[in-house]
């Protein structure tokens, strides 16, 4: 079977090697892909915004699983497109994915479902919001944190922590007058602020039949400590002992059993991975938000200690046979991923520096270096051309084995201005 890869970024390179050691695939394709998938699988120049391209793709190669991983063409419906030309695709349909696409939905369903999240409020317009802020803390001293987010994708900058009244004011601000994220803040919400670790607990469901996956943990802020400001994640590991086993049980049944089912009572089956942020407070777990497709940078992690052929449960979650698959196989071992990003990341970065040392990292035992904001220069060398470039992973007999090995990769790597954490995995370590 051929298969094709929607996206560009190191969820996609891992999945792009992980569905390339299936015995059942011959030629795995990536659109548009980076440098990594380029030695890994084939790169194709398509738009996933334009459906007709991509069938039509799909149709000259004989593709026999789209797997799409970002979430704009789940919610832009490629999946439904798709669907409609006959041909298999892994993700959830347009409707399903409003989980992600929109907060408001998101919150409903978790409110319909009775699952654990902050309590929040939904605003069509600046002006209510702002009223309700300052009906809310008449005095700057009442303020209680509050956390205002946009309701559509916002490439993960839609949602501001507001430490002060004036922040909050001014964060609605952005999205209601200033229309930063355009469309994606036409509504926004305002919801109370949670304290504790986050996790990611992710399943993959055919919307009878729900496979939980190992928690595991995002560093989402750009600097050591969990300071400076957030990005699409620096670094992740798998598992998180965080959430211990009697919290999946809690999660899958109070969490993950909840929102499949009222996603099926509303008529939105979903079909996918289910991707719960978690945060871990004193009450329990709450759901931050719902993702709905493969996290990234939990993806690497994830994949690299996933021992099943993930093409038999791709193909078993689309035929709805989720039930008949064997339980999952998982290296014991867990595993560490470090992001290195581009110099000024998450705000703008030069692009177009060579990268030297990825083959002396990717040679160690046990590590592989997925790529992520990376191209092929006209000479051949690989250089950076995004803002997170690389995401170095490694397994060991522990966290802390795992963490030094793929610290020792990181290390063989340089370009100008490439930065990492030097902190991934330590809330697990102390
Ligand atoms: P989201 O896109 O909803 O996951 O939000 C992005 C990040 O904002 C999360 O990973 C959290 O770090 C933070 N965040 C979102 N909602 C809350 C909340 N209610 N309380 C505290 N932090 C939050
Ligand atoms: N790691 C966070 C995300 O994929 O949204």
């Amino acid at each position: 079977m051929n298969v094709l890869i929607i996206g560009s970024g190191g969820r996609e390179h891992a999945l792009a090697w992980k569905i390339n050691q299936s015995p059942k695939v011959q030629s795995v394709f990536v659109a548009p892909g980076n440098a990594g998938t380029a030695s890994d699988a084939e790169n194709v120049d398509l738009d996933a915004s334009d459906a007709r391209s991509v069938i039509w793709f799909c149709e000259r190669k004989r593709i026999g699983l789209v797997v799409v991983g970002p979430e704009a063409p789940l919610v832009d419906g490629l999946v439904d497109a798709l669907e409609s030309a006959g041909i298999k695709a892994f993700g959830p349909n347009q409707a399903a994915a409003q989980l992600e696409g929109s907060k408001t939905f998101c919150k409903q369903v978790l409110i319909a479902a009775n699952i654990p999240t902050a309590s929040y409020q939904s605003f069509t317009d600046g002006e209510n919001a702002a009223r309700h802020i300052m009906e809310r803390f008449p005095d700057e001293k009442d303020y209680s944190p509050v956390v205002v987010k946009a309701d559509g994708l916002a490439a993960g900058k839609g949602v501001s922590v507001c430490q002060t009244r004036q922040e909050a004011l001014d964060a609605i601000d952005r999205i209601a007058n200033q229309k930063i994220f355009g469309e994606a803040g036409a509504s926004l919400i305002i919801e109370e602020c949670l304290h504790g670790q986050e996790a990611s607990v992710l399943a993959i469901t055919d919307g009878q039949t729900i496979v939980t996956l190992p928690a595991a943990q995002d560093h989402k802020p750009a600097f050591d400590g969990d300071t400076g400001p957030n990005t699409g994640g620096m670094g992740a590991y798998c598992p998180a002992p965080i959430v211990t086993e009697d919290d999946m049980d809690w999660i899958e049944e109070h969490v993950l059993v909840p929102t499949v089912h009222q996603m099926n009572k509303q008529g939105t089956p979903f079909k996918g991975v289910l991707y719960a942020g978690l945060m871990m407070t004193s009450q329990g777990p709450k759901v931050l938000e719902y993702n709905v497709r493969f996290g990234d940078p939990e993806c690497q992690p994830l994949l690299m200690r996933l021992k099943t052929d993930i093409v038999d449960i791709m193909l078993a979650t689309i035929d709805g046979t989720l039930d008949q698959l064997d339980a999952l196989q998982w290296d014991p071992r867990p595993t560490v991923c470090v992001v290195m990003a581009s110099e000024g990341y998450p705000e703008s970065y030069e692009k177009g520096h060579a990268i030297d040392g990825i083959s002396n990292a990717d040679v160690l035992e046990d590590v592989k270096v997925f790529h992520a904001g990376t191209t092929l220069s006209d000479r051949g060398a690989t250089v950076n051309a995004g803002g997170r470039v690389l995401g170095i992973t490694a397994a060991g007999e522990s966290i802390a084995e795992a963490k030094s090995r793929a610290y020792e990769a990181v290390s063989k790597i340089s370009w100008q201005g490439g930065w990492y954490r030097t902190d991934i995995s330590d809330k697990a370590l102390n």
